[in-house]
């Protein structure tokens, strides 16, 4: 049975390409089979994420047209085998696609993976109908400010009215010292507000950025460190492992913070 996951947000910029790049290397490199399907037909990045961007043919947009078959418009990522990007087309009317045909779509990979993960776009139109048409299960993105968490709010209430219940939770961007200073939502705080359980947790950290703009998901390049780590252990968590949450906080208590703790500083 393949699994068939949106993640989503409301709000734009949270992280959603980035999560939806780094699960599919993660789970890929536990030896699933994982078509990605970029869903955001207006401002569609998943390709450059991946560093994929130039061996794009074909679209969903064709397939959905007749003018190639599904497997002519995957694109293999050649670093992960078992990964492959279905992408979306860049400068065509969004209203092109409906739900029905992301319906097809996904139904149509389902056949040959075992997970189907979808970027959503931001907002709550028709991109993001679209989006969540197929899915039986979301990963709502969020990062620990005030406006992401409302429409975060916002989209578990239309996902639930859709019939999709099956909904965790990644808060992403978490800066452990603005937490500490009383300046930043904590990762409770935000449980706290959504009641959704959560599957993971990502410290905002320029190695993401770097990757992102090298084209290389974290889990691919940078592997060994806490940011890519955060992602893998979202994988396994998919795939029913019970990891337990990287304490950020403690990461970040270093051992000059902790003299000055002891020497009362
Ligand atoms: N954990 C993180 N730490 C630092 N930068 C991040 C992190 N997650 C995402 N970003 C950056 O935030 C920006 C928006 O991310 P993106 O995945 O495109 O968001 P969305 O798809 O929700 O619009 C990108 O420049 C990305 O590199
Ligand atoms: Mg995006």
């Amino acid at each position: 049975m393949s699994r068939i996951i949106v993640v989503t947000s409301g709000k734009g910029g949270v992280g959603k390409t980035t999560v939806t790049s780094n699960l599919g290397a993660a789970l890929a490199k536990v030896n699933r089979k994982v078509a990605l399907l970029d869903a955001d037909f207006g401002l569609r990045n998943l390709d450059l994420l991946l560093g994929l961007e130039e061996r794009v043919v074909y679209t969903a947009l064709d397939v959905l047209a007749g003018d190639c078959r599904l497997a002519q418009a995957l694109v293999k990522d050649k670093r992960l085998n078992g990964l492959v990007l279905l992408p979306a087309a860049q400068n065509r009317n969004k209203e092109a696609v409906s739900p029905d045909d992301m319906k097809k779509i996904a139904t149509a990979l389902a056949k040959g993976y075992d997970y189907i993960i979808v970027d959503c776009p931001a907002g709550i139109e028709l991109g993001f109908r679209n989006a969540i048409s197929a899915a039986k299960e979301a990963l709502i993105v969020t990062t620990p400010e005030i406006a992401a968490v409302r429409d975060a709010d916002r989209v578990i209430g239309l996902l639930e009215a859709e019939g999709i219940h099956k909904i965790s939770l990644i808060v992403n961007r978490v800066k452990p010292k603005m937490v500490e200073d009383n300046k930043m939502m904590s990762v409770d705080d935000v449980l706290e507000l959504l009641a959704v359980p959560l599957i993971g947790v990502i410290p905002d950290d320029e190695r993401v950025i770097v990757a992102t703009n090298k084209g290389e998901p974290l889990v691919i390049g940078d592997h060994d460190c806490l940011p890519a780590n955060s992602f893998m252990n979202i994988a396994k968590r998919l795939e029913g492992e019970k990891v337990p949450f990287i304490d950020l906080m403690s990461e970040n208590d270093n051992i000059l913070s902790r003299l000055r703790r002891i020497f009362g500083g």
